[in-house]
């Protein structure tokens, strides 16, 4: 599958070339309908879905009484509502810091133990993400704004997306606040149009096709973060999920279509 999606970004490429930027993108809309079938992501969701239905760790228990802010076991349309605020961690919590909560309290686990080597492709933690991620596919986009710690998280949020910093002096929107940009063959988000930042938050979690594996919404941030030249922000952390309320509330209303194809 990897050699016919290479091949089909080279043709895209080549095409760019020849016909314009819109028959590039038009190539890989193309490729992406064809693989939507066969998503490897879907694997990832499937593990993932075995991970939390296994009783694991220390106290040899499954997830299923982990709460993702809809109760104690309640996957369905959860994604879609995160980040949000946590009374028992008084936190905003994103995707992976509650389940990080719940593998280091309902599990047993130590935080180093459930945290390593999130990033390698095919991870735990990941797997994870995917699978309650691909719960919410149909349910629209509702992070909720109402607690002031989550209205704090959204003014930061936005305040970092705006903030030009680094030895590159650049912000989010240097890149994700004009329509039509791209850099390559890649199209930028322009996440100051709801529609276009619908169309982006709609498919994270995203098998990658240059990286081979499916990242999450954490990993995308911190790496357009690392490409920003800033100190590459630790998993779970408040800069991050604050980025993620922002995101999420620009892109307010959009409905979730589980796992998406990236470059
Ligand atoms: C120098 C330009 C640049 C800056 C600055 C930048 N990004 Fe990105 N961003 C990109 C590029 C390029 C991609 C697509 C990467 C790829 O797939 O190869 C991307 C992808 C993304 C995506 C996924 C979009 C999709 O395809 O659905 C999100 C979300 C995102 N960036 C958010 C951010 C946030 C938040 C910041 C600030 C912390 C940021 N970016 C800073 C260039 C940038």
């Amino acid at each position: 599958m990897r050699r016919i999606v290479a091949a089909a970004l080279g043709l895209g490429v080549a095409c760019g070339a020849l016909g314009g930027d819109q028959s590039a993108s038009e190539a890989i809309a193309q490729y992406r309908q064809m693989l939507e079938d066969g998503n490897p992501a879907e694997l990832m969701e499937l593990r993932g879905e075995e991970l939390w239905t296994t009783p694991r760790g220390p106290r040899n228990v499954t997830l299923e009484q982990c709460d993702l802010g809809l109760g104690p076991g309640v996957v369905e349309g959860a994604y879609a509502r995160l980040p949000r605020y946590f009374a028992d961690t008084d936190r905003v919590q994103d995707v992976e810091s509650r389940l990080l909560t719940c593998m280091t309290t309902l599990q047993g686990f130590a935080y180093e133990d459930a945290t390593r080597a999130w990033y390698k492709a095919g991870s735990d933690l990941e797997a994870l993400v995917t699978f309650i991620a691909t719960r919410s596919k149909g349910q629209p986009i509702d992070t909720p704004v109402k607690h002031a710690k989550e209205v704090e998280a959204l003014a930061v949020g936005a305040d970092f997306f705006y903030r030009r910093s680094g030895p590159l002096d650049f912000a989010c929107a240097t890149c994700h606040s004009q329509d039509d940009r791209r850099i390559r063959l890649q199209e930028l988000p322009n996440f100051e149009n709801p529609a276009s930042a619908r169309t982006s938050m709609t498919v994270w979690p995203a098998y990658r096709v240059s990286q081979s594996a499916v990242w999450t919404m954490e990993r995308r941030l911190i790496d357009c973060i690392r490409q920003m030249r800033y100190p590459e922000p630790e998993l779970g952390s408040d800069a991050i999920i604050a980025l993620q309320v922002y995101l999420q509330h620009q892109a307010r209303g959009g409905v979730m279509q589980g796992p998406g194809i990236k470059r």
